[in-house]
């Protein structure tokens, strides 16, 4: 039986929500930060915070094989959640399914509204008046499993993309380790 208090984070870039959740980790403890990039900006975040860590290139990886390896290190591990925090890469149904239940993933909209990538722009578009942040269950349909929390943000008048962006991830900050350290003890 996998510890759900010991949580992986996988990231693909700075790790600005890696971080969050370690330096607010309550509840639970960060096992692994696992990145399919190896020069992923968190990572030596990471490293300098003497956290464990596993990278590998995914980029010319079949999906299938790196997943698996990937999934070894967890077990390694010894991880019983996982959390995604700006991990760029779709996860293979043979990972997803004996997780099923235990992955999260933040995602910066209100979903179901505007799942998938860059969609501050045609939220302004649309015109819009809130935005905000979800933190959901992942499944094999991207952005489309249980939403376990949200929080919103207004957008201004003068809101670019840019701007609506940094705000939301401030929100991000504060909503996504409050729904893990929830997560871990329901
Ligand atoms: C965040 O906007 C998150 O919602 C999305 O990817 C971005 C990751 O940013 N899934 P960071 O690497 O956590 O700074």
């Amino acid at each position: 039986m996998r510890d759900p208090k010991r949580v992986a984070i996988l990231i693909s870039g700075r790790g600005s929500n890696m971080r969050a959740l370690v330096e607010q980790a309550n509840g639970y403890t960060v096992a692994l930060i696992a990145s399919n990039k190896l020069d992923a900006g968190g990572l030596e975040w990471a490293r300098d915070h003497a956290l464990q860590t596993w990278a590998m290139e995914s980029k010319g990886t079949g999906k299938e094989e790196f997943d698996r390896k990937m999934n070894a290190a967890l077990d390694e591990h010894q991880v019983g959640t996982i959390a995604l925090a700006g991990f760029m890469r779709i996860l293979s149904p043979w990972f997803i399914d004996p997780w099923r239940g235990r992955i999260l993933n933040i995602h910066p909209s209100l979903l179901p509204k505007y799942r998938g990538l860059d969609t501050h722009a045609p939220a302004i578009d649309a015109g819009e008046r809130v935005r905000g942040c979800s933190v959901h269950i992942v499944t094999e349909e991207l952005d489309a499993g249980e939403i376990l929390g949200q929080a919103e943000v207004v957008i201004e008048r003068d809101d670019t993309p840019e701007t609506l962006e940094r705000r939301i991830l401030g929100v991000e900050h504060q909503l996504y380790p409050k729904v893990l350290s929830e997560f871990v003890i329901r």
